[in-house]
């Protein structure tokens, strides 16, 4: 018996890091996933990879592309109980030299997409009686860090708006937690990125590497815990899993 047997999971950004592994992790445990990402030919080859997984071509930021996703994921599985608001992307710049184009970039397909997913997987969610709603925070939602001034303002607003639609869930009776995570630095093409394109003394980086990074299992593990009825009883929060980063 796996602990989610017969659930059906859609994972964005599943094509690489932090969703490739929750959709191994959720797979491994009886769900039924459906990853969707922007990368077609990387997407279609973790899913080919994984017992029972499909993939779906899906620009987060588009509204149309995802009522066809979700419209899609219901016709194939009949239903959605999990849903992980997981893409995201990166630019940096502190608020003097990012623009104003990079700033909505990054609101669009980090804020915008939490909005947009949890939406339209509710109507579904509540239908069935069960759900469960993991967005994709950050650290950066919760500390300072100069150069990523937009990308902190998407983490934050993910999790205070998590507060709000886990309340409204509970104030219309429907059972479906929602939930954010904050990690703080793990192993994935992101931080690769990160490595690459700042300076090995920039702040916010060596602090990540200072409080040693994390693995994808570290975040995906803790996934499976508010998918499952291990977390029945956790809404409207944010889990931290940052080895400590943010409390000193
Ligand atoms: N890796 C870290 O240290 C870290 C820390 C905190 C938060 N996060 C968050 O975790 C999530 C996953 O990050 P990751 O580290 O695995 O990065 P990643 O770059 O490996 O994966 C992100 C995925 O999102 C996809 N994506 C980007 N834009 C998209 C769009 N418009 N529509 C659909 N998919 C799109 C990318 O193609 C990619 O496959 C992100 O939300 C990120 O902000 C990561």
């Amino acid at each position: 018996m796996g602990k989610l047997d017969g659930r059906v999971a859609l994972i964005t950004g599943g094509a690489s890091g932090l969703g490739a592994e929750d959709a191994r992790t959720l797979a491994r445990e009886g769900a039924k996933v459906v990853i969707t990402d922007i990368q077609e030919e990387l997407g279609s080859k973790v899913a080919s990879e994984i017992p029972g997984c499909t993939f779906l071509k899906h620009d987060v930021s588009s509204e149309a592309e995802w009522q066809a996703v979700i419209g899609k994921t219901v016709e194939m599985h009949g239903t959605i109980d999990i849903l992980v608001n997981n893409a995201g992307l990166v630019r940096f710049g502190t608020i003097e030299d990012m623009s104003f184009a990079d700033y909505k970039l990054q609101i669009d397909i980090m804020l915008d997409s939490t909005f947009l997913g949890c939406k339209y997987a509710i109507p579904h969610m509540s239908k069935n009686g069960n759900g469960s709603i993991v967005n994709m925070a950050s650290i950066g939602g919760i500390k300072g860090i100069s150069v990523i001034p937009a990308y902190a303002a998407a983490k934050g607003g993910i999790i205070a708006m998590t507060r709000s639609i886990a309340i409204h869930c509970r104030e219309q009776g429907y059972r479906i937690r929602v939930n954010s995570i904050a990690p703080g630095g793990i192993v994935t093409p992101m931080t690769a990125q990160a490595v690459a394109e700042l300076d090995a003394d920039d702040p916010g980086l060596k602090q990540n590497v200072d409080h040693g990074m994390g693995q994808p299992s570290d975040i995906a593990n803790m996934v499976l815990y508010l998918a499952s009825d291990d977390g029945r009883h956790i809404t409207g929060t944010n889990i931290v899993i940052d080895n400590g980063e943010t409390i000193a």
